[in-house]
């Protein structure tokens, strides 16, 4: 029997997606330990974990260095890489919004130059460009988006939004919702076809207990 490798984005999704895991006898005893480890194996069950930076996850997946991934739907969107969706976890649950200062509700819709700031440049042109047919100009940023309408950089951003704290300490608010966000599980298009019963499987365990 092969491995079954599995690509998790590391952090509060690996951990809470190797509880799920656990719950239905994909467990991993050796990811328990505390360790920088990348590559955890179940060698009973033929199971490969590993950790990678989430937008890396559709990646390793699409090229089949893993047969199925856990990452957010933001990251899904953004990549858009050829996989199967396969499950939606429920958890991890965000959404994605456009958010700026309040008094920017009003520029947001008048035609006016608009600058974006993100993190998420295609799922900011594809919410601008394709739902809104608006023209923007759209600025790519690394982390910590929420300073770029504080300092000028941009009037409004698109972000991730979970429990709004980051905004409202910094003085921002929701001015658009663009989709509601959680964590996905998807597959390898080859994978589903040559490991078919094992997939399945798993994909219909975690059903039940979803
Ligand atoms: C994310 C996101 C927001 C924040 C939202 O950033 O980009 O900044 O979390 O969470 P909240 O609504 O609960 O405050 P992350 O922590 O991943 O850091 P980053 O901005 O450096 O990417």
């Amino acid at each position: 029997m092969r491995y079954l490798t599995f690509a998790l984005a590391k952090g509060r999704l690996a951990e809470k997606t190797m509880e799920l895991f656990e719950s239905v006898g994909f467990s991993c005893n050796e990811m328990k330990e505390k360790t920088r480890k990348l590559i955890f194996t179940n060698e009973d069950l033929k199971l490969k974990f590993f950790l990678a930076k989430a937008s890396d996850v559709p990646t390793y997946v699409e090229y089949g260095a893993a047969d199925i991934g856990v990452v957010g739907k933001d990251t899904l969107l953004e990549e858009k890489r050829n996989l199967y969706e396969v499950l939606n976890l429920g958890f991890g649950k965000c959404r994605m919004t456009v958010a700026g200062p309040k008094e920017m509700k009003y520029k947001l819709n008048s035609g006016q130059d608009l600058r974006v700031a993100t993190k998420y440049p295609n799922i900011a042109r594809d919410y601008f460009y394709h739902k809104k047919q608006q023209t923007v100009e759209i600025i790519k940023l690394n982390g910590s988006v929420e300073l770029a309408p504080i300092v000028g950089l941009a009037e409004v951003i698109v972000d991730i939004v979970e429990t709004g704290s980051t905004l409202k300490e910094n003085g921002l608010v929701v001015l658009e919702e663009i989709c509601p966000i959680s964590a996905r599980m998807v597959v390898n298009r080859v994978s589903m076809k040559m490991e078919y019963d094992r997939i399945t499987d798993l994909i219909e365990k975690v059903k039940k207990v979803l």
